[in-house]
């Protein structure tokens, strides 16, 4: 007969107030032997959150990072310390030391977009399992062929899209796809408000070239999410969109700003369902809403941050399913801790998948191909805003001599 397992509290295995236990008397609190050990290319802002959150998450490691700036490798050995205070990271001279070095399971890439490619290429050629930053490529050239790359890589090749895992989304996921609380689904809507992009390292992010311009670089988050809902590829799209008022005074070796900070995109699928994404990147705060409307009711989710000490849920949910059937409004949420660790838990939960899927569980992470579309919504609509068109997707595959993935 088996008995019941109890569960491992890894929240207690970090608590500094149980450090006094000898190894031997941990139970509970044992945080077990990590299974995995990764390196970390480009240790920024967004690579220190993988570090962070791969150490919290603990069924894997950290073993070692390659970041050409010193003050990025300095920050990824702080955050590394926090959690293994006696261990030293590898740190690599050259990208090629750290895909291949037999030590580590698997690699994330964290480096900006516009060198996404050419690192992939590298990483994919040590074989190793593969958690590859969003947007997986600035250009839909580029990103089909990562999917190219993709097809024969022996191992798993998982997109940072980890937006699926914030709770709110993982909810409306849970009511719309699973359940199916709100029948067919018919009609979408997303709006993300926030304030201008960060500072980065080189800053790629405020010019096109570099990070595939605002509705790749940010947004192919919520075209993933689009596309993830309507349940079928893309057919039409247009946009409007402009720089209105972020970054028009930035300049950096004589080259001036060019990303959007504001924009409208409709996108038709190919089922009939219909979509919306509503932008304004010069917003006091974080809000983002999603709205989708089935034939059986309705769902409205959004998660809110204003930097105010007013005690309103940062989190909302609601399903409305008219007179017949019960609805329900809740507060999605995820431990404090979690929750703290980066994008509102969202990137623990996306390790928790990239592990899972080592494991070879199934899993909702992004695969290549749903990365490679969240890049062609987000590139069809920026390509109408230039041309004040709507973009046929058939036609704007052809023309870059690709065909439908
Ligand atoms: N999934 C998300 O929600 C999310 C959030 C933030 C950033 N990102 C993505 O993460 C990536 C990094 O963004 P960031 O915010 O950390 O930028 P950043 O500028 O803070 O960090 C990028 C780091 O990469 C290093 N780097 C540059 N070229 C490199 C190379 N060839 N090899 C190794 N290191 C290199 C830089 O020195 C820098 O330390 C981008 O693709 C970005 O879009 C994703």
């Amino acid at each position: 007969m088996s008995h019941p397992r109890t569960p491992r509290s890894r929240l207690m295995a970090r608590d500094p107030r149980l450090g006094y236990l000898p190894e031997r008397d941990r139970f509970l609190s044992s945080p077990g032997e990590p299974q995995y050990r990764f390196n970390v290319i480009g240790t920024g802002i967004n690579g220190c959150e993988h570090i962070h959150v791969t150490m919290l998450e603990g069924r894997a490691t950290i073993h070692g990072i390659y970041d050409p700036n010193p003050g990025s490798v300095q920050m990824a050995q702080k955050v590394f310390r926090r959690f293994a205070p006696d261990r030293q990271l590898r740190v690599y001279d050259s990208l090629e030391q750290a895909c291949n070095d037999p030590a580590a399971d698997g690699l994330i890439i964290a480096t900006p977009n516009y060198t996404h490619l050419d690192v992939l290429r590298v990483a994919a050629g040590s074989g190793k399992h593969i958690l590859l930053e969003k947007p997986m490529a600035t250009t839909v050239e580029d990103a089909h062929a990562i999917v190219q790359i993709a097809r024969d890589h022996p191992a798993v090749l998982q997109i940072g899209l980890q937006y699926r895992y914030k709770a709110m989304y993982h909810e409306a996921i849970h009511e719309a796809l699973e359940r199916k609380a709100l029948g067919e689904i018919r009609l979408i809507s997303i709006v993300e408000h926030r304030i201008p992009f960060l500072d980065k390292v080189g800053q790629w992010n405020k010019f096109s070239r570099y990070s595939g311009n605002t509705l790749v670089e940010k947004c192919c988050h919520y075209f993933d999410l689009l596309n993830l809902f309507a349940g079928a590829r893309a057919a039409r799209v247009f946009a409007s969109g402009s720089q209105a008022v972020n970054f028009k005074d930035f300049e950096r070796d004589g080259e001036r700003s060019d990303i959007l900070d504001n924009a409208l995109v409709i996108v038709d699928y190919s089922n009939g369902v219909r979509a919306g994404f509503n932008l304004c990147m010069f917003a006091p705060g974080f809000y983002e809403e999603i709205a989708i409307c089935g034939d059986e009711g309705r769902l409205k989710a959004y998660e809110e941050e204003t930097f105010l000490p007013t005690h309103r849920p940062t989190t909302y949910m609601e399903v409305m399913r008219g007179e017949d059937k019960p609805s329900r409004i809740v507060e999605p949420c995820y431990p404090a801790e979690i929750e703290a660790s980066g994008h509102k838990g969202a990137t623990f939960y996306e390790h928790v998948a990239f592990i899972d899927n080592i494991a070879g569980r199934k899993t909702r992470a992004a695969t290549v191909e749903e990365g490679f579309w969240s890049v062609v919504v987000a590139a069809a609509a920026q390509e109408s805003i230039q041309s004040g068109l709507p973009v046929q997707i058939d036609e704007f595959l052809a023309a870059r001599g690709i065909d439908a993935v």
